[in-house]
């Protein structure tokens, strides 16, 4: 697995932003637990070694949907709420959401506004515009690890949280707003793990102009020879 970035990084100028948008727009970010804490710092040393732990298997899947992450068929079920990882990859704040084809952007923050230098700042090709609006981005496409596989279901077994990371004695850094990918439900050995990409304001699919492929984490599983199984629904 060539993608070994655990999570995402920031600069003290975006974090500053963040850090003032989160207030502004009153966004739910929950504080890591401890015990997530030890969870992702373990996570950070398996993903910058290996890639990817050993519990899960990335496969590549039929009808072009490219590649899928699943629980290894040997692996012990997955309880509800275990930590999957953080989306990581390069962040930035840019001053329109752009949604390429086979996107690997997660928009934690949009409408953001920008003061005079936070844009000379962000945004040296444009001219100053007080109502401009800026979107905090977390891109995998180029960096990023093993959650930049898992695919979009509209019924999935993942889900995408907002959290930040306080100070702590696991040696990671703090964090203002990341996404971190938890266990929706209990996951079962040789099942995909699937997160919806949409949200209440957000259309990943409208964007990108692609129809999903109708998939729940069973329509394709890993048999004990890790081939992909195709059932149907
Ligand atoms: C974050 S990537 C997921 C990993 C991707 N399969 C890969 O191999 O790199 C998102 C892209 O995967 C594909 N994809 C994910 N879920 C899909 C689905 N349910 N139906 C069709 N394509 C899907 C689309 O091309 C989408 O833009």
């Amino acid at each position: 697995m060539k993608y070994k970035l655990p999570r995402q990084i920031t600069s003290p100028e975006i974090d500053k932003v963040l850090r003032k948008e989160v207030r502004k727009q009153n966004i739910e970010v929950l504080r890591l637990t401890r015990k997530n804490l030890k969870e992702i710092a373990e996570l950070s040393e398996v993903i910058q070694k290996f890639g990817l732990p050993e519990y899960l298997v990335c496969k590549k899947l039929p009808y072009d949907l490219g590649y899928g992450v699943f629980l290894h068929p040997g692996a012990r079920p997955m309880p509800k709420d275990q930590v999957i990882g953080p989306y990581a990859g390069d962040t930035s704040i840019i001053a329109e959401k752009i949604r390429p084809e086979g996107s690997y952007a997660f928009t934690p923050i949009e409408n953001i506004h920008l003061n005079k230098k936070e844009q000379q700042f962000f945004d040296k090709k444009n001219k100053f515009h007080p109502k401009r609006s800026y979107t905090f981005q977390i891109d995998a496409w180029k960096h990023g690890n093993f959650t930049r596989f898992i695919n979009h279901s509209e019924k999935p077994n993942v889900v995408a949280h907002l959290f930040y990371a306080p100070s702590n004695a696991c040696g990671l850094a703090k964090s203002v707003i990341e996404v971190i990918y938890f266990a929706k439900k209990t996951i079962r050995p040789g099942e995909q793990l699937l997160v919806s990409y949409e949200d209440e304001e957000d259309s990943y699919w409208g964007a990108v102009k692609i129809k999903p492929f109708p998939m729940t984490p069973k329509t394709f599983q890993l048999d004990a020879s890790l081939r992909i199984v195709e059932r149907s629904s």
